[in-house]
């Protein structure tokens, strides 16, 4: 349990926090961050920690960096606020479009932006109804994501997501959202089929939905690069291959969501790159402004937009878009973001550290309590289970993936348990070796802490 200070009783008292287990929350307190420098955070007592997950997977450049921040102040006092509605424009939006046009993975005809992933995703979701009424396909309305994918929260985007924890009693999947399997091969996979031979039987299956439920009425397909919260799972050879090929054969569109993986996390731009993918669109967040300020954005193919062009002469206006949809200030924040990104070529400092991130990972696969290492570039986890050799998982309501996330704030380290047990890295991506090595010395004794609280509790195999 932390500490119950002041702060405590005035987060339970007045808070909702998003994604929380209400109940323990009431009874373990929060963790209250008060500054951070760097890879670092400080709580309210000045404990220094490592922030192992980069926030939610977003502050790529760390805590801090004194440029964003003057590029924030020096926006927020030219031109605090202005709209991208009806027409209206501003330098910092126009010049962060052409930016993302020229770094995007896939040909872009246009950027349209947001102030998050899921407004993000949801805008995918739109347009493609929009687009294909206009261009006369009415019938073409399905979006397929898969069992374990997260794309948001709103009501399509947790629809897309395949986590049965948005959907339970938000009465959700919406209609017309399909979900198709979870690419875990540690996990899924029959004896003795080598990786291939499971993506070939994860394309099939795919085509096979596709078939049933008639390829004329399919969208769009959705996917993460690397899927983050449902469990950091990395694609098995070959995988985003066969898919594209399935989905090239039935004309449907191709939607990469690199809300995680985009700008520089798996080793290259975009995860896209790293898989080899050639997406149709591709969804960003996060990391575009390092998380300073919040911002999305999707990529505009020209033949939908030529569609979108052609349908305002028939509605007067496409009638979508967000108050915040090009923020003055979100929109210079990412402008800097993606120059430091460059100067310092990010991609290049994440390949020059990853070997130490996945040595550091791999070696604690042999760790008593855990079941699986998942890794590529400068994202991880670390599958607790009670069985490793029988690859038995924990009982999910024993919550030792949380618990194991407790020990390690203990030790200075703050990382996440995602899908169960989980328990999840992504760290700024600006860490250094020494970093990473503290990162991991801290994860090994928050794994003994929590192999020696299992065996206690009577809950190993
Ligand atoms: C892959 C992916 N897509 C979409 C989202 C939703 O982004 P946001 O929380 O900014 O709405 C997330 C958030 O974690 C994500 O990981």
């Amino acid at each position: 349990m932390r500490p119950l200070s002041n702060f405590s009783n005035r987060d339970v008292e007045a808070l909702l926090h998003p994604t929380t287990n209400l109940a323990s929350h009431r009874v373990q307190g929060p963790l209250v961050l008060e500054r951070g420098e760097g890879v670092y955070v400080y709580d309210a007592s000045g404990k220094r920690y490592i922030e192992g997950l980069a926030g939610l997977w977003c502050t790529g450049l760390g805590y801090g960096n004194a440029e964003l921040v003057e590029a924030a102040r020096e926006q927020m006092s030219r031109l605090s606020f202005s709209h991208l509605f009806g027409g209206r424009s501003h330098e910092p939006a126009i010049a962060l479009a052409e930016k993302i046009k020229a770094i995007a993975p896939c040909p872009t005809s246009k950027v349209f932006f947001t102030s998050s992933g899921s407004e993000a995703n949801d805008t995918q979701v739109k347009l493609a109804w929009y687009y294909n009424n206009a261009r006369g396909q009415p019938k073409r309305k399905k979006f397929i994501g898969r069992i374990r994918g997260y794309h948001g929260t709103t009501v399509a985007t947790a629809s897309l997501s395949g986590l049965p924890i948005f959907h339970a009693d938000f009465d959700l999947p919406m209609a017309r959202v399909l979900h198709t399997d979870c690419p875990h091969y540690g996990k899924f996979a029959e004896p003795g089929e080598s990786e291939e031979e499971y993506s070939t039987r994860l394309a099939r299956n795919l085509e096979e939905l596709i078939e049933r439920e008639g390829p004329e009425t399919v969208a769009a397909f959705i996917a993460e690069p690397v899927m983050g919260a449902g469990g950091v799972l990395i694609p098995p050879k070959t995988y985003f291959e066969k898919v594209q090929t399935v989905l090239s054969r039935h004309g449907i569109a191709f939607i990469a969501d690199e809300v995680i993986c985009g700008f520089g996390r798996t080793g290259s731009w975009w995860g896209s790159e790293t898989y080899g993918i050639a997406p149709d669109s591709v969804t960003m967040a996060k990391a575009v402004t390092s998380a300073y300020v919040p911002m999305g954005a999707l990529t505009v193919p020209e033949q939908v937009y030529q569609v979108l062009v052609e349908a305002s002469t028939k509605h007067g206006v496409m009638a979508h878009g967000f108050t915040y949809s090009g923020h003055p200030l979100a929109c210079a924040v990412a402008l800097k973001t993606i120059e430091i990104y460059e100067r310092i070529d990010i991609v290049a400092h994440v390949q020059r550290v990853a070997p130490i991130f996945q040595l550091r990972l791999k070696a604690l696969a042999d760790h008593p309590l855990v079941g699986e290492a998942r890794s590529v570039g400068l994202i991880g986890a670390l599958e607790l289970m009670r069985d490793k050799r029988g690859k038995q998982s924990f009982d999910g309501k024993l919550g030792v993936g949380a618990k194991a996330t407790r020990f390690a704030e203990e030790e200075g380290l703050i990382c996440r348990a995602v899908a169960g047990d989980s328990v999840a890295l992504c760290p700024p991506l600006i860490i250094d070796g020494a970093e990473i090595n503290a990162m991991f010395d801290a994860l090994s004794r928050a794994l003994d802490k929590t192999h020696a609280w299992a065996k206690a509790e009577g809950y190993l195999a």
